[in-house]
């Protein structure tokens, strides 16, 4: 077991490292340092940094929901949380469009919270447009054939101002941060013999450590590249309408509403007046051929930068116009491509990286489902330390080799096949030429 004032050092002051930099000094660790490659936090190159995530506990696996139960405890009642956490209630619904296994899914969420005790006065079913205007009255739109529930337990947290506050509570109780293009972006993992013994920053210095964490979301294969092997870098895009004042005070207080085969959107932001839209598909990675690892592009927008395709263009409009139809032909701002780390079987990975003799951890593969456990996420690297093994073997390191396995559209609750990155450019540029 590690000796609590030697030496830890935390790659990455994304969601998952914060969380663990937290986490850790609560339990007595009193030698923590957290790198972070952008100037401040939050990064822009978490996959954290946006005004909103969503918080539920519908899983298909008892596992999760059991785990997002107590999260939601924790956004409560954790006063470093507790502001950022907005309990709107969470619409799900299929539009009448919807393919089966939008409708499946939809069935399988719900039954996770039916047999719950917690859940038993907060659900309730939706089929007729009067029935869900009894939970978002501002919808005016058709709603064609939409079906769904309504579920009062869930809601959304804003998670840069999280990652904001998680920081500031780290750097009170002394974790140093080291931030920075130059100072703090670590560019290699240093080795004697088996053990990693700490990292190199871009501007050449070199830091010791007993135990080092990599937390980099989506980057975990540019230092630790056999991450590669099993987790891939995986983007879906986002959208925003800019509203007025008086737009962001009529939509005040509505729940997030998940329509599963179009996307989902929140009640805007009050700050930026921001109402954020998300299609979730099967999304885009960024294979590199000669080595069938898939990483974000090097800088935080890819080429086609305030662009998302087209295909998920159409199908947020489509959700405009069933819901919110003034709003449908808004110019869409703030267009992004956010990148995270996705596994084959959605379940994310805190082990130590084999063969290193328990001196490199690695945090990763949060599938796109890991923010919202940012609270107590820290507790479980607390564990793993503490039992010098990962005893969950669903987030144990895999020994598998899943590159140039498409398994982007087997998962459950996404809609669509997986594409490469460089189709996107390529469309991009044909729209540009079309418009010329
Ligand atoms: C569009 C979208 C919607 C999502 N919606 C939800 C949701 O509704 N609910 C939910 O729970 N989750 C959601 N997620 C997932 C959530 O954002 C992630 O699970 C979470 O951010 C993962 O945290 P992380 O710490 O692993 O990675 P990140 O938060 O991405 O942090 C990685 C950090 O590493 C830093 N870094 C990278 N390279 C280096 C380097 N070389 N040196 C130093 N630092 C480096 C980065 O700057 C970044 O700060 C969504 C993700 C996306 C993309
Ligand atoms: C792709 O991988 C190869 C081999 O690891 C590497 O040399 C090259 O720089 C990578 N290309 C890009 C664009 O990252």
């Amino acid at each position: 077991m590690l000796n609590k004032h030697s030496p830890v050092i935390i790659v990455g002051g994304g969601a998952f490292g914060l969380s663990t930099a937290l986490h850790l000094s609560l339990a007595g660790y009193s030698d923590i340092t957290v790198f972070e490659r952008d100037e401040k936090i939050p990064s822009k190159y978490s996959a954290a940094y946006d005004i909103n995530k969503i918080v539920r506990a519908e899983y298909e696996d008892e596992f999760y929901t059991q785990l997002a139960l107590d999260v939601i405890e924790a956004w409560k009642n954790n006063p470093i949380f507790n502001p950022y956490y907005h309990q709107t209630g969470y619409i799900v619904a299929t539009s009448g469009s919807a393919p089966s296994k939008a409708r499946d899914t939809l069935q399988k969420s719900l039954s996770s919270l039916t047999n719950r005790p917690a859940f038993r006065n907060e659900i309730k079913q939706l089929s007729t447009k009067d029935d869900f205007r009894k939970y978002a009255w501002q919808i005016t739109g058709p709603l064609k054939g939409f079906k769904g529930y309504f579920n009062r337990i869930a809601g959304y947290a804003h998670s840069a101002n999280s990652l904001k506050s998680a920081f500031v509570a780290c750097a009170q109780r002394g974790i140093r941060f080291v931030t920075g293009e130059e100072k703090g972006k670590i560019v290699e993992l240093l080795y004697e013999g088996k053990k990693c013994v700490g990292v190199k920053t871009a501007d050449g210095k070199v830091y010791k450590a007993e135990t080092t964490i990599v937390a980099l979301g989506a980057y975990a294969a540019s230092l630790i590249p056999s991450v590669g092997n099993f987790a891939v870098a995986r983007c879906w895009s986002v959208a925003h309408v800019q509203l007025t004042e008086e737009e962001t005070d009529l939509l005040r207080g509505i729940p997030v509403v998940n329509v599963r085969d179009l996307g989902f959107f929140f009640e805007p932001d009050p700050a930026t007046r921001l109402f954020k839209l998300c299609p979730l598909g099967a999304g885009f990675v960024n294979t590199n051929k000669s080595n069938g690892i898939s990483l974000p592009p090097p800088d935080r927008l890819p080429p086609p930068q305030d662009y998302i395709p087209a295909e998920d263009e159409r199908k947020l409009r489509r959700l405009l116009q069933e819901t919110f139809p003034w709003m449908a032909n808004r110019p869409f701002v703030d267009q992004k491509l956010c990148w995270f780390s996705d596994t084959k079987d959605s379940e994310y990975c805190i082990d130590f990286v084999p063969g290193t003799e328990n001196s490199l951890v690695v945090l990763s593969g949060d599938s796109g489902h890991g923010f919202k456990m940012m609270p107590i996420f820290g507790e479980w690297v607390v564990d793993l330390l503490q039992n010098g093994k990962q005893k969950l073997e669903r987030w144990q390191w895999r020994k598998e080799d899943q590159r140039g396995v498409d398994w982007g559209s087997s998962v459950n609750w996404r809609i669509g096949e997986t594409r490469e990155l460089k189709e996107l450019i390529v469309e991009k540029e044909g729209m540009v030429k079309a418009r010329l």
